[in-house]
């Protein structure tokens, strides 16, 4: 495993208490960070704590709130002295139903937590990386956001959304020595599919060519890269973990 020297920083894994966050959590503490996981459960961020261990800490924090998230930033750099990356994962995927049968109710649950909620972190967390002149950020958005999944239109809206956000804020953010950029993964066995019908996972796995499931190990590979000093021209770009299903 190739190692990315991040002794004495300090990183915000957002959805961190499980799946794919707690992957990335887990190599960002491999490679020296100090970790603070924000997640709506407490549950799974207790067990995550007793993986990680002391260069780990938790906040239970509803990314879906403005001011809880801003909160949570103000108290992670007052904790540490400063917030070096940002790797935004928490999310939902939302019922499955055709646009024209989908609940308006749902439609909002989804839009709040994964679109909403992306920008009230990235808007708290911004403000320290400027006042440092550094910082990286990681939105996980989807290969839906790209390509559109049938019935989970709700979903693919707010990845769409959320990859054109990064895409704003990296250019806004490109006279600092701060990266923003976005990754499309396809889809991981994680609890997030629990939300879904079977047909549409066997749909989604049906449209990789590579015939698997993506580990959540090979998201934070990917991720370990762009959060580290070495990313320092990209920014502002999606970067696909679609197993060669994206076609653009
Ligand atoms: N697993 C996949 O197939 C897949 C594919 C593409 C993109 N993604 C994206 O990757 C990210 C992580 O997903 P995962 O597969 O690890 O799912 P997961 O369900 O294992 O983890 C998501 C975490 O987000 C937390 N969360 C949900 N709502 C929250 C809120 N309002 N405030 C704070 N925390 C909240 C959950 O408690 C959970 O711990 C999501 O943004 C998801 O959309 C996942």
């Amino acid at each position: 495993m190739i190692s990315y020297e991040l002794n004495d920083q300090t990183a915000i894994v957002t959805g961190g208490g499980q799946g794919i966050g707690l992957a990335i959590a887990a190599r960002l503490v491999a490679s020296g960070a100090r970790v603070c996981l924000w997640d709506i459960n407490p549950d799974v961020l207790a067990s995550a704590q007793a993986k990680l261990g002391e260069a780990a800490s938790v906040m239970t924090v509803d990314i879906a709130d403005c001011d809880a998230a801003a909160a949570a930033a103000a108290a992670t750099a007052e904790a540490h002295g400063r917030i070096d990356i940002l790797v935004h994962s928490a999310g939902i995927a939302g019922k499955n139903a055709p646009l024209d049968e989908y609940d308006p109710a749902e439609w909002r649950r989804v839009i709040d937590i994964d679109l909403n909620g992306a920008f009230y972190v990235n808007r708290a967390v911004v403000p320290f990386m400027k006042a440092r002149n550094y910082g990286r950020i990681v939105n996980i958005a989807s290969i839906a956001g790209k390509e559109g999944n049938p019935n989970a239109s709700a979903y693919a809206a707010a990845k769409g959304g959320l990859i054109a956000m990064t895409k704003a804020l990296g250019k806004e953010l490109a006279k600092y020595d701060i990266a923003v950029n976005t990754i499309t993964p396809a889809t991981a066995k994680t609890r997030i599919l629990d939300e879904l019908k079977p047909e549409f996972i066997d749909y989604m796995l049906g449209k990789i060519p590579r015939g698997r499931f993506l580990e959540v190990e090979e998201a934070a590979s990917m991720v370990g890269w762009l959060v580290s000093r070495e990313n320092s021209f990209t920014t502002g770009s999606v970067f696909d973990l679609s197993g060669g299903r994206a076609t653009y």
